[in-house]
Parts: C-alpha cells; sequence; structure tokens
C-alpha cells in the first residue's frame, strides 16, 4: 500500500464507536435496562447472536453510553475459555478495577478492594485484583453484597456484561449460582442497582436454562441481527471516508452482497479492499480483489481446521457448490440431489452425515437442511461459487 494511513478496518476488534453501524433498537432498549437500574431495579438482559455477528461491539457500545447517560459503572468482562465461578468472579471484580483507572470513582474502588490490589507489570502500572484463595471463594458466595457495596462506595449502579459465557453456560454450578445470585437480589429488602448482561451464543442460552429452566423468566433476551445491505453500505461508506477514500457504487454493492451481513466479514472484506487501493477511489476491481482476499483470510482465521479439511474432497466441494447457488441458509436434500453427478451421488449420503458431525449443517425437518453457521456458508459460498467456472467471486 502506497498510502501511509492506517486500516479503518478491525477485524477481531470490538468496533470503535464512531464507526459502530446500525443495531439502534437493540441500543435503545439495552439503555432503558441500564436507565432502570440505575433508578433501583436489578435487570437481567442476554444479548444472542452467532460468531461475528456483533455482540461484544454492541455490549462494549452501550456500556460508554450507559456511563454518559445514566449514573452508573460499567465492566465488560470477557470469559471465553472460563469454566469455574472462582476465575469468573476473580475476572469480573478484575475488570471492575481495569475499567476504572480513567474514571472518577478508581480512588474510591481502591480504598474498597483494600489489599486485594495488586500493581503488576515493570513499572506496576497495571493493577491486578488478586484476592487469596479464601476471599475469593467467600466473594463468589456473597457476590450480591459484593456489588451493592461498590455500588454504595462509588454512588453509581452498575453494568455488568459477562461476555462469552461459552465455557460457563454448561455448568450446573454457574446456572444455580446466576440463579441464587437473581433470587437473592430480587428479594433484598435495600434495593441492589445492578444491570447484568449475559452474552453469548443462542445454544449457550438454550443450554443454561436447560439447567435452570426458571431463569428463563429473568432474561430479557436481545437478539443481534445480520445488518441490512444498506446498513453494510453505509458502514463501508463512513469507514473509507474516515481515511480520505471514496467507494464506487458498484464496489459498494459488491463487498456488501459478500458480508452477508456479518459485521466479521464486512471488516476482513474491507481491510483487504482497502490495502490493495492505492489510488483513493475503490472501484470494482479493488473490490473483487478484496473479496477473493479476504475468503482465503476468513478460511484461514474464522472456520475449524476440521471443516477445512473436510472440505478438501473434491466431490464434497463440488457438492458444496451446488447446494450454494444462492444466499440461502437452507436447503432441500431432494432438490441438491437432482442436481448432482453420478460420482457425487455416491458420496451424497456421507457427506450429509460428516457435514452435520462437524456442525457445518443441522436438520430443521424432514429432508431438510440449514447450515448452522453463518461464517461456514458465507466462506464455503465466497470460496466455493464459481470455483467451477474456474474464477471467484463470482461477478454480480
Ligand atoms: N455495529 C458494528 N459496527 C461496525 N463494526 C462492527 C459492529 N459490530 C461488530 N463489528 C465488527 O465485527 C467484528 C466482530 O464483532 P464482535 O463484536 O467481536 O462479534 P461477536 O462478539 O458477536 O463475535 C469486529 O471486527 C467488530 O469490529
Ligand atoms: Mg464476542
Amino acid at each position: 500500500m502506497a498510502r501511509d494511513v492506517s486500516s479503518p478496518f478491525m477485524p477481531g476488534q470490538p468496533v470503535r464507536e464512531e464507526l459502530f453501524e446500525g443495531r439502534q433498537e437493540q441500543v435503545d432498549r439495552l439503555l432503558r435496562l441500564a436507565g432502570e437500574a440505575d433508578r433501583g431495579s436489578l435487570r437481567v438482559a442476554f444479548l444472542v447472536g452467532e460468531r461475528g455477528i456483533g455482540k461484544t461491539s454492541l455490549a462494549h457500545y452501550v456500556l460508554t453510553a450507559a456511563e454518559r447517560r445514566h449514573d452508573v459503572l460499567s465492566a465488560h468482562a470477557l470469559l471465553g475459555g472460563v469454566r469455574t465461578l472462582d476465575e469468573m468472579v476473580r475476572r469480573v471484580f478484575d475488570r471492575t478495577l481495569k475499567d476504572s483507572i480513567d474514571r472518577p470513582w478508581h480512588e474510591k474502588l481502591l480504598k474498597l478492594f483494600g489489599s486485594r490490589v495488586r500493581q503488576v507489570g515493570l513499572f506496576g502500572v497495571t493493577l491486578e485484583f488478586a484476592p487469596t484463595h479464601d476471599e475469593l471463594a467467600q466473594v463468589v458466595n456473597d457476590f450480591a453484597p459484593a456489588i451493592r457495596q461498590i455500588s454504595k462506595a462509588t454512588g453509581k449502579a452498575v453494568c455488568l456484561a459477562l461476555d462469552d459465557i461459552n465455557g460457563l453456560s454448561g455448568s450446573q454450578e454457574f446456572a444455580d449460582w446466576l440463579k441464587s445470585l437473581i433470587d437473592e437480589l430480587s428479594i433484598a429488602r435495600e434495593p441492589v442497582r445492578l444491570f447484568l448482561l449475559l452474552v453469548g451464543l443462542e445454544e449457550r442460552r438454550r443450554s443454561l436454562l436447560e439447567l435452570q429452566p426458571s431463569l428463563d423468566r429473568v432474561f430479557e433476551v436481545v437478539d443481534v441481527l445480520p445488518w441490512s445491505a444498506v446498513e453494510t453500505q453505509d458502514f463501508y461508506r463512513k469507514a473509507f471516508a474516515t481515511v480520505g477514500v471514496s467507494v464506487n457504487q458498484d464496489a459498494l454493492e459488491m463487498m456488501s452482497y459478500y458480508a452477508g451481513g456479518l459485521p466479521v466479514l464486512a471488516h476482513e472484506i474491507g481491510d483487504a479492499t482497502f490495502r490493495h487501493d492505492q489510488d483513493g477511489v475503490v472501484t470494482y476491481e479493488d473490490a473483487f480483489w478484496g473479496v477473493s482476499t479476504a475468503a482465503e483470510v476468513v478460511g484461514r482465521k474464522h472456520v475449524e481446521p476440521k471443516v477445512l479439511s473436510a472440505i478438501k474432497s473434491e466431490r464434497y466441494r463440488s457438492i458444496l457448490s451446488k447446494i450454494a447457488t444462492s444466499l440461502e441458509f437452507e436447503f432441500k436434500a431432494e432438490d441438491v440431489r437432482g442436481r448432482l453427478s453420478e460420482a457425487e451421488k455416491k458420496v451424497w449420503h456421507n457427506f450429509l452425515i460428516r457435514m452435520r458431525e462437524l456442525g457445518v449443517i443441522r436438520t430443521v425437518g424432514r429432508g431438510r437442511y440449514q447450515f448452522s453457521n453463518q461464517l461456514h456458508y458465507l466462506f464455503l459460498v465466497m470460496a466455493l461459487r464459481g470455483e467451477g467456472q474456474g474464477r471467484w467471486p463470482r461477478r454480480l
């Protein structure tokens, strides 16, 4: 790239506020809940959506806006890979501390946490919540009073996001802990000003409910859905404009088509396109190149190796390319079978079993299947579409 501006796209990181696109309705709902917590009610929401759809970014955006608009302090705990309650609670308070560093209530929290705060890092610049083993066990049990103390000491309501609870959602211990926390807070004589925002995949929400069905009544479910084409194009226009790059309409349409409404893909495509463009005008050619490059990046970064290795089989690839003829998520086995060659028909049955085992597709009715993950699907579409014609992505 000739220019020395850096890419406005940030695949894999929560989006910067000025590039945050769409989600107005969800933002409004979540801010309303934060406001209610501020006024003394306990609120619990569950933000659901597939990987890469923008849950973490939305949670981040809402917490920042809530701090500005209401009298709240926020903490965003990323719990990917966390499997125990102890570790979860440690991270929650660690985040509460770290996220307060540049905030007016920092000193008050430091005083409250007292000797459990340790300075770490070469120059002692990072703070860490480091309780003893026994203290931690106690905070797990006394989570509600701990939140109340934080709220009292700082004079703020607490907005707490438990993000990526995937490793915890199958745990009976976590489900029971959550249930008793909510029960305890609901019957407390003195209200606790807490907005608890759980974030995860829909199937994790369901597994949590299986373990503790009564949680169903307390969660307000907020769905994060794919962007519309208009939102995707808006996002591209905005992002490229921040670095002084304009985008031709046909290029916009191409990028938006292949992103399929999934922000994570929009960033990968935008990033690759930005790096290819030399003259500050994104043309169809640039976008074409960007989409092709992004398909590879997406495959490498986001699709599990076992799926990639399964689709190395030439017959599987050709079957998939026949399924991926439209941007439909669902397909009927019968329809696809009709389009297969004799050789493909021989492996068709095994193909369906294998793809189901790998979680690429799932059954949704008799002889009807659906791709279970938009990332898989779009990667396959992007990578395989037009492969038969010796070139992809397909020209629109
Ligand atoms: N509303 C949005 N506007 C712009 N970019 C977004 C938005 N939501 C997500 N992104 C981008 O999409 C990618 C995936 O978002 P993320 O919030 O990590 O998704 P999830 O938590 O659902 O997996 C990130 O690169 C992020 O910057
Ligand atoms: Mg996330």
